[in-house]
């Protein structure tokens, strides 16, 4: 006997919402992942223990829990991305074409497709060793990126200033890479911009642009808020979305959403990279507040091959200025309680969470991991964003019993350590 699901790959935080339309609209669901512990196994119909980057090994195991995928989705997950791509072409389900998916992960791949597109983009240049690094800083340099060309959540990301930050720099992204690939860049200046889309049937379909908040260096890329309205002309706006829209259709992004980085500098927007899903920190919610559209529903409908296009554009909302703003904490260490308190009660907030929780570790902002939880806020203007953040912030009930960073950063790697042992 097989019952038909819509199969949501990963149990993160970040599938909750997802999983919870998807019910919502009266569809069964089965989640798919690795480990038993993440926080929305339960929360679907069926559990299916597997990892999922192992596609035929999904299949069988979707057979064997009586499941017949009525559709593959996945919200803001980076690891889905291909294996979602390959699970729905096996099975012929509605999906990312595969080859779109391997670019859209791959960073060298990506922008060499940028180059051959003319997108406006960053000069760059693979490498596997430090001294194909060393050649690349010295024609790129003297300020490069380094990171891996499969990184996500800016894992192994190096902001290089001088020729003697090389070695640390590909230290650090080796140990992030799963590949053993990096990529030197030349560095982008400017502010940052996310822009939220969708491309259906060839047609880019933006939905929305947010200014991208950065933590102060020695934080390299790490997101503090996703800010709407994103503060541009609209025409610089126009500009922004362009550039976007020649990098998916570059890629070759169709029936999926998308979720690019931009950066504005003195000669006009450049790609920093344009992901084939929905963005892991409640953009999808943001652009529901601030912009009227349901990119979750949009998710959902193109999954099931559903989708028309017709709710894809944007509209005036009553409280149009909004941010998912992250719950960044004073100092890593110890978590004694990481508590919401009263704080859905406070105008403007409408939801709240923690993606670390009391007794574990909060690490340092070396990563996205740094970020102990976001709050998504709406206003009527800038001004009371910010007042409204201030007070939401103060009612958070947060103690972290701080350690040095290196100590909070070994402590932390022995928590993710043990976490995957109890589970192998
Ligand atoms: N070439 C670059 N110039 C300037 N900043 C960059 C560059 N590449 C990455 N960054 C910064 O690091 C962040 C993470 O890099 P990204 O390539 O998006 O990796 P990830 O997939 O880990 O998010 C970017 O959002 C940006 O802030
Ligand atoms: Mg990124």
């Amino acid at each position: 006997m097989t019952a038909p699901a819509l199969v949501v790959l990963g149990a993160g935080l970040s599938q909750r919402p997802l999983i919870r339309r998807a019910k919502e609209r009266g569809l069964t669901t089965c989640v798919v992942d690795g480990r038993t512990d993440r926080p929305a196994a339960a929360d679907a119909d069926t559990f299916v223990h597997q990892d999922f980057s192992d596609v035929p090994g999904t299949i069988a195991a979707l057979a064997a829990a009586g499941v017949e995928a009525l559709g593959v989705c996945s919200m803001g997950s980076e690891q889905a991305v291909v294996p979602g791509a390959r699970l729905a072409e096996a099975l012929g389900l509605p999906g990312l074409p595969v080859t779109a998916a391997l670019a859209a992960t791959d960073k060298v791949v990506q922008r060499g497709l940028y180059r051959d597109h003319g997108v406006p983009s960053a000069g760059f240049a693979p490498a596997r060793s430090l001294a194909d690094a060393l050649a690349a800083y010295d024609v790129l340099g003297p300020r490069v990126i380094i990171k891996p060309t499969d990184g996500a959540a800016q894992r192994g990301v190096s902001d290089v200033q001088s020729r003697d930050e090389v070695a640390s720099a590909v230290e650090h992204a080796l140990r992030e890479s799963r590949s053993g690939e990096l990529i030197v860049e030349e560095h982008l200046s400017g502010l940052e911009y996310t822009v939220n889309a969708f491309v259906l049937g060839g047609v880019f379909h933006p939905v929305s642009v947010t200014l991208r908040e950065l933590a102060p260096a020695p934080a390299v890329g790490i997101c503090v808020a996703h800010r709407h309205p994103c503060g541009r002309s609209d025409e610089e706006i126009a500009l922004i979305v362009d550039v976007v829209r020649r990098a998916a259709l570059a890629i070759g992004i169709d029936a999926a959403p998308v979720y690019a980085q931009v950066r504005f500098g003195a000669d006009g927007p450049r790609m920093i990279e344009c992901g084939a899903r929905l963005g892991g920190g409640s953009d999808a919610q943001l652009a529901q507040l601030v912009v009227g559209v349901d990119l979750m529903e949009t998710v959902l409908d193109a999954a099931l091959g559903l989708l028309d296009g017709e709710n894809l554009a944007p509209r005036a909302m009553p409280e149009p200025h909004g941010h998912s703003r992250f719950v960044i904490p004073t100092a890593p260490g110890r978590i004694v309680r990481a508590d919401e308190g009263a704080v859905r009660e406070l105008p403007g907030v409408h939801d709240v969470g923690f993606f670390h929780h009391a007794g574990q570790i909060a690490p340092p902002l070396w990563s996205a991991s740094g970020r102990l939880g976001v709050l998504l806020m709406t206003a009527a203007s800038d001004a009371e964003l910010d007042a409204r953040t201030t007070h939401a912030l103060a009612a958070l009930d947060v103690i972290i019993e701080p350690m040095e960073p290196a100590a909070a950063a070994a402590a932390w790697n022995d928590q993710v350590a043990r976490e995957r042992e109890g589970l192998a």
